[in-house]
């Protein structure tokens, strides 16, 4: 049975960019194996490999060695098209570039979100409310994102990560432009979603109150964990 599997797993993973004397190993010897339902905090100083790694575990990057596996199934030598259909389905992504269209207001930003998950359409409007509702959000819907701010346009990114309930949420400092209370907000709406629907998530992050909150830390120091792996 699936369930017995870990969610995701990463077997000796390493990623050497460049070539030759250029080349720069971002990380290497990455073994994890991260169970579904829980919360995991990747920590580690600027240039450490957590974005690398978190790439990698997106499958939005390849390794140069080893593999990622997702329910059992390996993720990371899929063809680019497998691996994007893979994403859609089952990733919510939030990344540092929030990514959200500056034409469409937040509230089509998350809606659109909801379409390219090609998630049932009837749902669209409610849970794209819900989301936006969860970080706090609602009330500036209808507001565009050059309108908000920076920590107000990571929220509705949050928002729309999260809007098609995603079994696996991977989100590179989701909390980096929030103050420490809406921080700890919107972490405690991730625990929510993980209590109430399974959801897994993996992010990075440097908060202190948000290492507290979640089940494991993965410390990372020049590309290699060096705290416990198993999670
Ligand atoms: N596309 C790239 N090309 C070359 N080097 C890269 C690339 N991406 C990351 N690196 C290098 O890999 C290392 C890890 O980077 P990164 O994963 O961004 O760390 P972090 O997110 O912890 O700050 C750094 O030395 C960085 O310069
Ligand atoms: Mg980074």
């Amino acid at each position: 049975m699936a369930s017995n599997l870990p969610l995701l797993q990463a077997d000796n993973v390493k990623r050497v960019f460049g070539r030759g004397d250029n080349s720069v190993t971002a990380v290497k010897n990455i073994n994890l194996t991260i169970k579904k339902g829980s919360m995991i905090a990747l920590k580690g100083r600027s240039g450490s490999g957590k974005t690398t790694l978190l790439n990698l575990l997106a499958a939005l990057d390849q390794p140069t060695e080893g593999d990622v596996y997702f329910n059992g199934q390996v993720i990371s030598r899929l063809p680019e098209k497998q691996r994007s259909t893979w994403r859609r389905t089952n990733l919510g992504l939030v990344f540092q570039a929030f990514g959200l269209i500056p034409l469409m207001s937040a509230y089509e930003n998350v809606e659109f979100g909801l379409r390219i998950a090609g998630s049932d359409s009837k749902l669209h409007k409610e849970r794209a409310e819900q989301a936006l509702e969860w970080v706090g959000m609602k009330s500036r819907m209808k507001h565009r994102p050059p309108e908000l701010s920076g920590g107000e346009q990571q929220r509705v990114a949050i928002a729309r990560a999260i809007a098609h309930r995603p079994v696996l949420l991977l989100a590179d400092e989701p909390t980096a432009e929030l103050d420490s209370r809406m921080g700890l907000q919107v972490i405690k709406v991730f625990r929510d979603l993980v209590e109430n629907l399974g959801m897994t998530v993996v992010m990075t992050t440097h908060d202190p109150g948000i290492m507290e909150i979640v089940d494991h830390v993965i410390a990372l120091e020049d590309g290699e964990i060096v705290s416990e792996p198993n999670a």
